[in-house]
C-alpha cells in the first residue's frame, strides 16, 4: 500500500520550488500525495518566516494538526509524523518541538534532501516508543544540490531551476539572509545538467530561481564566471525552451547586460520583478537597500527602451520604522509614475533579530494598515488597467492546468496574467493542456484574463 503525504507550501516561491522536490524525494519512498491532513503518513509544513503573521500562522495549523491528530488516534487510526520544514523551522530549530511538543521533526531550507532518511529515522523511534524530535537546520547548501540534482525530473512543461540560494544584502527588515544563508551561485555545469533533463523532459517554460537571481555568478569548470544575462543567453541556444523567466531580482544587480538581454533574447519573457519596496530615499537607505530612487527609475527607463512593453512587477513595504506621511506619499508617486502590471505590497512586521525591529521609531499598526490600503487600491486599478490594455490582443498562451470549469483551461500569458479558456469537450481539454497556443483576449478582469483559441 501506498503511504501518503500532506504537505503545504507557505510563502515564496523557492518554498514551492522545494515542496515539488519533496514530494518528488518521497514519492521514491512510495510516499503519494494527498489534500488531506488526516489521511497522511507524514505531514510537513513547508514554513515562511517572512513576516510575523506567516510565522504565528504555522503554529495555529500545527494547533489544528495536532487536534486532528488525537481524534484519528482515538478512533483507532494510526499515528502519523508531522514535520516543520522551510524558513521557520531554520530560525527557530527546536524551539519548535519546545513549543509545541507534537511536532516531530524540523528541518531547514537546506536540509530537505534528508528526509527520506529523517522520515525512517522518525518511524522507527515511534515504534519504539520514543518520540522522534528530529532537528536538522544544517546551512551549507551545495551538498543538497548535488542529492537533488540525482533525481529525475516531473513531467510538467513548465519548471523552476534553482540557479542560486540565499542572498548577503541584508536589508535591515529581512530575516532571509539568517534563514536561508549566505549568497550561493551553483556552477554553470549543475545548472545545465539540470536544465538539459528539463529540457529532455519537454519542459517549454523554465523559470530560473534565486532569491537574489540576478546577483548569479556561477562558476564554471574552466574558471569562467557566468553572470545571468549569459546563462540566458546559452539556455536560449542551447535548449528548446520556449520561456525563460528570472525571479526575484534585486535593482542593485539589475546589470545594462541583463537588461539587453530582454531586448534581445526572444525566449525571455517581457516580465520583470523587481522590488524596490519604498519611494523614498532616505527610507531605502535606512532599508540598506543599496539603491537609490534615481538608480531604480533609472534601470525601468532602460528596460522599457529595451522592451516597451514589459510588464513589471514589484514589492514595496509601507510602515517601516521612520516612515512619515510625507515618505509613504513618495511612494506612491513613484508608483503613480511608473505604473506596475502586477505588485505585491506589505505592512512592516519588525523581524526578531533584523536591525530594523530594534529601531524605537516604530509606526503603529493603523497607520501601517491605512497606507497599505491606499497602495493597494492604486496597484490593483493599474493591474485592472494592464488587463484592459491585453483585450482585443494575441497572445501566446502555456495551458498549464485545467480550470474549475469543465471544458476549462488555464495558462499564463508572456505577461504571467492568468488566462482562462472554454475549449469545449474532453477531447480539446486533452488536445490543448500542455500546449503552448495563440489566443485572442476577449475580456480582462481584475486578476485574470479569459481567452479564446484561434482556429488554424
Ligand atoms: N516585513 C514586511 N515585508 C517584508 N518583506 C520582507 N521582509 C519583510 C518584513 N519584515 C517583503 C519584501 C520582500 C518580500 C518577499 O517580502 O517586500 O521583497
Ligand atoms: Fe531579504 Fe533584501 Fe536579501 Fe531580498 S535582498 S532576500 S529583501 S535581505
Amino acid at each position: 500500500m501506498t503511504k501518503k503525504l500532506y504537505i503545504k507550501t507557505y510563502g515564496c516561491q523557492m518554498n514551492v520550488y522545494d515542496t515539488e522536490r519533496m514530494v518528488d524525494l518521497m514519492s521514491y519512498e512510495g510516499y503519494a500525495v494527498t489534500d488531506q491532513p488526516d489521511d497522511a503518513d507524514l505531514v510537513v509544513l513547508n514554513t515562511c518566516h517572512i513576516r510575523e503573521k506567516a510565522a504565528e500562522k504555522v503554529y495555529s495549523d500545527i494547533g489544528r494538526l495536532r487536534v486532528l491528530k488525537t481524534k484519528k488516534i482515538k478512533k483507532g487510526g494510526k499515528d502519523s509524523i508531522l514535520a516543520v520544514g522551510g524558513c521557520v523551522a531554520q530560525a527557530e530549530g527546536s524551539e519548535i518541538q519546545r513549543r509545541a511538543p507534537v511536532v516531530d521533526m524540523v528541518f531547514g531550507p537546506q536540509t530537505y534532501h534528508r528526509l527520506p532518511e529523517m522520515t525512517k529515522e522518525a518511524h522507527k523511534a515511534k515504534s519504539e516508543g520514543i518520540r522522534p524530535q528530529i532537528v536538522d537546520t544544517d546551512l551549507s547548501v551545495s551538498e543538497k544540490f548535488d542529492s537533488l540534482s540525482k533525481q529525475a525530473v516531473s513531467q510538467k512543461k513548465t519548471a523552476f531551476l534553482t540557479v542560486q540560494e540565499g542572498c548577503d544584502k541584508f536589508c535591515t527588515y529581512c530575516v532571509v539572509p539568517y534563514t536561508r544563508g549566505g549568497e550561493f551561485s551553483r556552477s554553470f555545469e549543475d545548472v545545465m545538467k539540470d536544465a538539459k533533463k528539463l529540457d529532455d523532459a519537454g519542459v517549454l517554460e523554465v523559470t530560473l530561481l534565486g532569491q537574489n537571481v540576478n546577483a548569479y555568478h556561477g562558476m564554471s569548470a574552466q574558471g569562467v564566471e557566468w553572470t545571468l544575462a549569459n546563462l540566458i543567453r546559452h539556455l536560449a541556444k542551447e535548449t528548446n525552451f520556449k520561456r525563460i523567466r528570472y525571479t526575484t531580482s534585486h535593482p542593485q544587480d539589475m546589470t545594462d547586460d541583463l537588461i539587453a538581454v530582454h531586448g534581445e533574447i526572444e525566449q525571455c519573457m517581457p516580465y520583470l520583478h523587481l522590488p524596490v519596496q519604498a519611494g523614498s530615499d532616505k527610507i531605502v537607505k535606512a532599508m540598506n537597500r543599496h539603491h537609490t530612487i534615481a538608480s531604480y527609475r533609472k534601470i525601468i527607463d532602460d528596460v522599457r527602451k529595451m522592451r516597451s512593453d514589459i510588464a513589471l512587477s514589484g514589492d514595496f513595504i509601507v510602515g517601516f520604522p521612520g516612515e512619515t506621511d510625507a515618505d509613504f506619499q513618495e511612494t506612491m508617486n513613484l508608483v503613480r509614475e511608473i505604473n506596475y502590471a502586477q505588485a505585491y505590497s506589505f505592512m512592516y512586521s519588525a523581524r526578531p533579530g533584523t536591525p530594523a525591529a530594534d529601531r524605537d521609531d516604530q509606526i503603529e499598526e493603523h497607520v501601517k494598515a491605512e497606507r497599505l490600503a491606499e497602495l493597494q487600491d492604486e496597484l490593483i486599478r493599474q493591474q485592472r488597467a494592464f488587463n484592459d490594455t491585453s483585450v482585443g490582443k494575441i497572445m501566446a498562451v502555456l495551458l498549464e492546468r485545467t480550470g474549475k470549469e469543465a471544458g476549462q483551461l488555464v495558462g499564463r500569458s508572456p505577461y504571467m496574467q492568468a488566462v482562462h479558456v472554454n475549449v469545449g469537450n474532453r477531447d480539446m481539454v486533452e488536445q490543448n493542456f500542455d500546449k503552448l497556443v495563440d489566443m485572442k483576449i476577449i475580456s480582462a478582469g481584475p486578476r485574470s484574463l479569459k481567452g479564446e483559441l484561434i482556429s488554424k
